[in-house]
């Protein structure tokens, strides 16, 4: 039982494929997905996914309530532990191009016991992710709706249930509507086609980039440098200021960087994975945190760090000056479109994620069906469309994104010790793209990602105790009897 609880899937180097060329999935007579997506794109993917809801909604919280103006370090912080996990995601997307991400790579060097607990956490990441951005999506939706005297009662805008104390309770809402009808709207996009989704991303994406880059270019000269100062403020508690808080702040902007990973979800329709995905993955990455610390540095030069806790800080900030009035509607144009991209990209990726869990045999099989005509994994994409809207609208975002962080975080773990033992077991492949000082940079990864896992998980045990033992449960009634892999040996 043990033995084939943790049996591993063998790995073979990636053939070199050219475009339209599927390497995965290329069951005789079955479409299969396409190789379409250019570095460029993949970089716009990257971007996509992971400027949205952080930088938009939870910089200023992180600003007033942990951090103060060294929030900028808290960016920095979590920067560097994306680094390391997107060093490691980088060597595996490129040497075994699929669309499985974390879950593959465990399937490789883990076994299959623990890939499973990892596909079931990137359900956390992806479809969990969608649905918080979508809550956050319809917050700024309804406060630009308010210009025109269009917003929508609180009852169509806001989730019926809460969780106060690890308690539910009724908040007096009905369902969160325009968060449903964007998820909705979305997994639409997401059924017709990849090169659709990716080209409406690239528009998406240019949009929010020039947006982010007019509010630093028009706002920075009215940065007052008194607002930096003190830079770090005294610590007044455990994760309140201080170099305490700054570390707290950076497990909460840590959902700024979620994402990133996601472009290795797209490596079986990369046009040229082995070169291509480390280009897609490391350069979104480097490009946001560039980003990041620069909007950071701006907006607690605004106003004091401490009337930053607001759900709208970008717009908050541009509020107290007059002649910047003009920006905020920009900047509330900007987050709709960010915030849009980023459920996209998760919305795209997690199917992907189910196709290949599904192709191994540990899910049915109609999450491996491809489309005939659009060549997309459309039955999962329905699928994963309708759980992530009745998540969008009936809980709320602080619970959902404290999910999404938890489930990542586990995943970034397992990749980085993942690289090592493959580095042992199997230092034959050819590897494209090569972690340097892997013996330090892996085991560090890892450790960061742990330590900042423990924080929400302190609070949110009984859910996430709950949620693994329902994939438990899934694993040994259908994956553990079905798995391609065992019946095969
Ligand atoms: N990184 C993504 C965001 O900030 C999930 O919205």
């Amino acid at each position: 039982m043990s033995k084939g609880l943790f049996i591993t899937k063998p790995v073979q180097a990636a053939p070199h494929v050219d475009a339209g060329e599927p390497v995965e999935g290329s069951l005789k007579g079955e479409a299969t997905l396409k190789r379409s997506l250019t570095s460029t794109q993949l970089v716009m993917l990257g971007i996509g996914a992971v400027i949205g809801a952080g930088i938009f909604v939870l910089s200023g919280h992180a600003a007033a309530n942990h951090a103060g103006p060294a929030v900028i370090l808290s960016f920095i912080i979590a920067g560097v532990a994306c680094a390391l996990a997107g060093l490691c995601y980088a060597e595996f997307a490129a040497m075994l191009p699929v669309s499985g991400s974390a879950y593959s790579y465990s399937y490789a060097t883990l076994g299959e016991f623990v890939a499973w607990f990892i596909g079931w956490n990137l359900v956390l990441e992806y479809m969990f992710a969608a649905s918080t951005v979508a809550v956050g999506w319809s917050g700024y939706l309804n406060s630009f709706l308010e210009h025109f005297g269009l917003a929508l009662p609180a009852s169509l805008a806001a989730a019926p249930l809460n969780v106060v104390d690890g308690a539910i309770v009724y908040t007096g809402g009905l369902v969160n509507l325009p968060a449903v009808a964007i998820i909705a709207a979305i997994s639409g996009l997401c059924y017709v086609g990849i090169t659709q989704s990716a080209f409406v991303n690239s528009i998406i994406v240019a949009i929010k980039i020039v947006v982010i880059a007019m509010f630093v270019a028009f706002a920075a000269k009215y940065v007052q440098p008194d607002n930096w100062t003190p830079f770090i403020p005294e610590n007044q508690g455990p994760g309140k200021y201080g170099i305490d808080g700054v570390i707290r702040g950076a497990s909460v902007v840590f959902f700024a960087y979620i994402g990133f990973d996601a472009v290795s979800t797209a490596a079986g329709e990369a046009k040229n994975p082995q070169r291509d995905m480390p280009i897609g993955i490391l350069g979104s990455l480097v490009i946001c945190t560039i980003i990041y610390i620069i909007v950071a540095a701006v907006l607690t030069g605004l106003l004091p760090y401490t009337q930053l806790g607001t759900p709208k800080p970008v717009a908050t900030a541009l509020e107290t000056y007059p002649a910047l009035s003009w920006l905020k509607m920009v900047v509330e144009i900007g987050a709709i479109a960010g915030l849009s991209s980023v459920i996209l990209v998760m919305l795209m990726g997690q199917p992907r994620i189910f196709y290949t869990m599904s192709q191994d045999g540990l899910l049915p099989k109609f999450f491996a069906k491809v489309h005939p005509k659009f060549q997309t994994p459309y039955i999962g994409t329905v699928i994963v469309g309708v759980f992530a809207a009745v998540l969008a609208g009936f809980l709320p975002i602080g619970l959902l994104g404290e999910m999404v962080s938890m489930g990542t975080l586990l995943a970034f773990a397992t990749v980085c010790i993942g690289v090592l033992i493959l580095r042992s077991t199997r230092p034959d492949l050819p590897r494209p793209f090569r972690v340097p000082m892997a013996v330090i940079v892996c085991p560090l990864g890892a450790l960061i990602c742990l330590y900042l896992f423990s924080k929400p998980f302190a609070e949110h045990w009984k859910v996430m105790t709950t949620w693994t033992a329902l994939g438990l449960l899934i694993y040994f009634v259908y994956g553990y009897r079905n798995s391609k892999l065992r019946k095969a040996g």
